[in-house]
């Protein structure tokens, strides 16, 4: 499907069935003209759609990109919210009745201790633990919902591997919306408790994400009202996710890193940073042409993506997830050939690596930054160290690492190895005694 030819006629740019509203809302702009099959080029109208009726590919929005140039620049966005919506222009919502918790606009750390550990010179952490409820899935959430309620759904829904969980139930309670939030019943208790106490319908599922997934496709069909984040709202939730790009440029001094590492889960997050780099280019935001390399990460227990990338295919053979990193266990991934392509078009690679890697990546990351991540977290920082092992990250290259989640989600993995230095009686003579023996083990080089 994904070689075959594309009929003229239907990428002519023609959007069949567009109307004005697309343009224009009240005075508010929309810079977003269509959605474009991403496999055969067909265009349509911005409204509820995700999948293209001739050749069941999946949409993605397309811009006006000469005119967001004239009316966006460095200033325009300085003078925004600190948060996704300074990038309205380049997200596909007409209004500004955001659905806002106050997504984005998180810190970017030049990380000195971490990457003196590992040799490079220039590495800094895109700390995304900070989202209102501590995932990057608030980025992609706060634009489908905002969509979801321009489009006149009414409902707020999704199919989660924990984290878009949280952050449905929460901005639903800020739409005024019901919502449905569907997950494995296998979840980290941690997301689930953080996810019912927003007062939404969680419905655990006897099966895993990808049954979750399924069955949330089924349910599309049967509630038309129903905005599902990550199915039927796909095209503009997945937009959400530029902003990783947009930020880490502004936050360079409207520079672009040499590369950058993503979590692969789906494979949208990480498809969808290379289009905000690219976008940025586009209109005019940075004029220099350098490609950024951008590696993908997955957890060695679900790892389609990467095992399609070493073996050299073009396809993505779906597996059955068995993985502490939870969240990145999607063994059927929507958006894996085009993440495959991304990788491979840029320079990048993609790896991935063991239960045991993840949580030492995870301590490593919290003993050199004070940054403490989720799993998907270890999974991208343990990539990291694989590929500098490997050579294919130079010490001098500025590198990004994307860390998606945060810690206190999944703080069970951590659990069976995690101990206090000693435990004591309240009295000074028993701490003094522990001061002591602490001293003399450092000074016998005992740990
Ligand atoms: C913390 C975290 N990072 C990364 C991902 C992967 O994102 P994607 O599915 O867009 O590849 C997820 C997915 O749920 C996640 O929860
Ligand atoms: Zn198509």
């Amino acid at each position: 499907m994904r070689d075959g030819p594309v009929d003229s006629a239907t990428t002519s740019t023609e959007v069949p069935g567009a109307n004005a509203r697309t343009m224009i809302l009240g005075g508010n702009l929309s810079f977003a003209t269509a959605l474009r099959c991403k496999e055969c080029g067909k265009l349509y109208p911005v409204q509820a759609l995700h999948v293209c009726e001739f050749c069941f590919g999946p949409l993605e929005v397309d811009y006006d990109y000469e005119a967001i140039g004239a009316s966006i620049s460095r200033e325009s966005i300085a003078k925004g919210p600190l948060s996704i919506w300074r990038y309205k222009d380049l997200l596909p919502v007409e209004g500004t009745s955001y659905v806002d918790l106050g997504a984005g606009y998180t810190p970017l750390v030049k990380a000195e201790r971490l990457g003196k550990y590992l040799g490079l010179n220039d590495l800094w952490i895109k700390n995304d633990t900070l989202n209102p409820t501590g995932s990057f899935k608030d980025r992609v959430v706060s634009v489908a919902l905002t969509k979801a309620k321009e489009l006149g759904l009414s409902v707020a829904a999704c199919a989660s591997t924990g984290n878009l969980a949280n952050s449905v139930a929460a901005h639903a309670v800020a739409a005024g919306m019901e919502s449905y939030v569907f997950i494995p019943a296998d979840l980290e208790v941690a997301k689930v408790i953080t996810t019912t106490v927003y007062g939404g319908n969680v419905i655990a599922i006897d099966g895993n994400y990808d049954d979750v997934n399924r069955l949330c496709s089924e349910i599309t069909s049967e509630e038309p009202n129903w905005a599902f984040a990550n199915v039927n709202v796909r095209s503009y939730y997945s937009e959400g996710s530029k902003t990783l790009a947009f930020e880490v440029a502004e936050q360079l001094g409207w520079q672009i890193p040499d590369h950058v590492v993503v979590p692969i889960g789906s494979g949208s997050q990480l498809t969808k940073i290379h289009k905000g780099f690219s976008e940025l280019r586009k209109v005019g935001l940075i004029n220099d042409a350098k490609t950024v390399r951008i590696s993908g990460a997955q957890p060695l227990g679900c790892s389609p993506v990467a095992s399609a990338f070493v073996e050299g295919h073009d396809f993505v053979r779906p597996v059955k997830p068995s993985t502490i990193a939870k969240s990145l266990a999607i063994g059927n991934p929507a958006d894996g050939v085009y993440a495959l392509d991304v990788v491979r078009s840029t320079g990048g690679s993609i790896a991935a690596v063991s239960d045991e890697q993840i949580l030492e990546a995870i301590r490593l990351l919290a003993s050199t930054e004070g940054i403490f991540a989720e799993t998907a977290g270890g999974v991208t920082l343990a990539v990291l160290m694989e590929l500098v092992s490997a050579g294919k990250i130079d010490k001098d290259e500025r590198t990004v690492v994307y860390i998606t989640g945060n810690g206190l989600k999944t703080v069970e993995a951590l659990a069976p190895t995690s101990k206090v230095s000693d435990t004591i009686p309240p009295s000074l003579d028993a701490f003094m005694e522990f001061l002591r023996k602490k001293r003399s083990n450092v000074l016998e080089g005992v740990k």
